[in-house]
């Protein structure tokens, strides 16, 4: 074994691959692993070693990778790789793979491994669609999320050979990203299992002609870092995605918007069957009036005409008004420069939302940071603090109160 790998205190991850074409891109997920510092011990079922040869694990995780339940008997492998785990990942995760473990069969080292883990277990399913989209895969994938698993939702695009659809292994760097946040999270679990969430991100951009806009300056990392949480605590995550230059976190269904009248429209759709809906995007209140679809142009000697606007809808107002299902709970967010408190309970009841995010943004804070303080308001009377920290630890305070209150 590695000396190097070995560090006492390194994170111990298990990386469970089983046999998928996409096996070649778990390569990339273990050199991000090692490379970071986690010490991994890779586990290919027999149909993955087809894809990718001991060698290539054994190579890039600097310790031998552990394929047969009959090797090294004396060290009882089929307990103890899963017992000493912090996490384990399996990618790719089929559909195969997954009834297995949905059924508690143990027929090999990785199956072994999962039913003795007590750490939080990651899937990051790849397949085609049908097979993704079978009742049976879709109750297997109940399953293991039900029993506190974290089951990725699949990304949408090119599959082996011809054919595109959902099925796809998210993109390794995302996949990475995800085990961070679980791992960040310890054993909190995944008191979201079983939720659906929706959350808006970024900001939305009104055109003015085919190429100018306005629009503002969010980030869309609030919203981001909410919905990678919301995934790390094992729900079923829907981003609507305004504009926002960032990989999509892995596990979680995008659908990307432009305009405010495009967010609205997916959010509503989205929401229908949500538990909680996280309105973090920066929505544009007004909108220019007309469209122009030549490119305005300029004219020596000629004022240019003003830009008449007209208000967008309210989604936050709308939405919480009219709750898609009894008991749903919707988030806001504000941004405000003075009277912070006074103005964001104003503003929460104004919106009729549960709980509204409010944000001092000055100068150095807020956008585009990476850091965030704000105070969460709520209908109830409740006020929580949170002290100026990652993006990532704001969004697990939201996700605790919405959590306490769905329960
Ligand atoms: N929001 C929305 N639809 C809009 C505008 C805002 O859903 N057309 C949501 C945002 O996603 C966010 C909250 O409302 O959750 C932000 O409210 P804000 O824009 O600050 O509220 P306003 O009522 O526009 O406040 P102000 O008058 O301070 O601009």
């Amino acid at each position: 074994m590695s000396a190097t790998t070995d560090r006492t205190d390194a994170p111990r991850v298990v990386l469970g691959v089983s046999g998928g074409i996409a096996a070649y891109k778990a390569c990339e997920l273990l050199r991000r692993l090692t490379e970071s510092g986690h010490q991994v011990t890779v586990v290919p079922t027999a149909a993955a070693l087809h894809f990718v040869g001991e060698a290539t694990w054994a190579a890039l995780s600097g310790r031998p990778a552990a394929t047969e339940t009959w090797e090294s008997v004396h060290q009882v492998p089929h307990v103890r790789i899963g017992q000493q785990a912090d996490l384990v990942v399996v990618a790719p995760a089929t559909a195969d793979l997954m009834a297995r473990a949905a059924h508690g069969l143990a027929d090999d080292l990785l199956t072994n491994t999962l039913l003795t883990a007590r750490c939080p277990v990651v899937f990051a399913p790849a397949m085609h669609t049908e097979m993704w989209e079978h009742p049976a895969t879709q109750e297997n994938v109940a399953t293991l999320r039900r029993r506190g698993a974290i089951v990725l939702e699949p990304a949408v695009g090119r599959l082996t050979g011809v054919d595109t659809g959902k099925g796809r292994l998210p993109e390794p760097s995302a996949i990475f990203e995800a085990c961070r946040t679980v791992l960040r999270r310890g054993g909190l679990g995944t008191d979201l299992a079983g939720r659906h969430v929706v959350v808006s991100a970024g900001g939305t951009r009104e055109p003015l002609d085919p190429v100018r806009f306005l629009g503002n300056r969010s980030s869309g990392k609030q919203g981001y870092a909410l919905a990678a949480t919301a995934a790390a605590r094992g729900a079923r995550v829907t981003l609507v995605s305004a504009n926002a230059e960032l990989p999509d976190p892995a596990g979680v269904d995008v659908v990307h918007v432009s305009t405010a009248l495009q967010l609205r429209e997916a959010a509503l759709k989205a929401v229908a069957d949500a538990d909680a809906v996280v309105m973090a995007a920066a929505v544009a209140d007004f909108r220019p009036a007309e469209y122009v679809t030549g490119k305005i142009k300029k004219v020596d000697g000629v004022e240019p005409a003003p830009v008449v606007l007209v208000r967008n809808p309210d989604v936050l107002a709308e939405l919480s008004a009219d709750r898609a299902r009894p008991g749903q709970l919707v988030v806001g967010f504000a941004a405000e420069t003075d009277d912070v408190l006074a103005n964001g309970r104003a503003k929460l009841a104004r919106k009729g939302c549960d709980l509204l995010v409010v944000n001092e943004v000055g100068e150095r804070k807020g956008f585009g940071s990476d850091q965030n303080e704000a105070v969460v308001l709520g209908a109830d009377g409740t006020e929580t603090a949170v002290p100026v920290g990652p993006k990532e630890a704001l969004a697990d305070v939201v996700w605790d109160l919405v959590a306490a209150r769905l329960a």
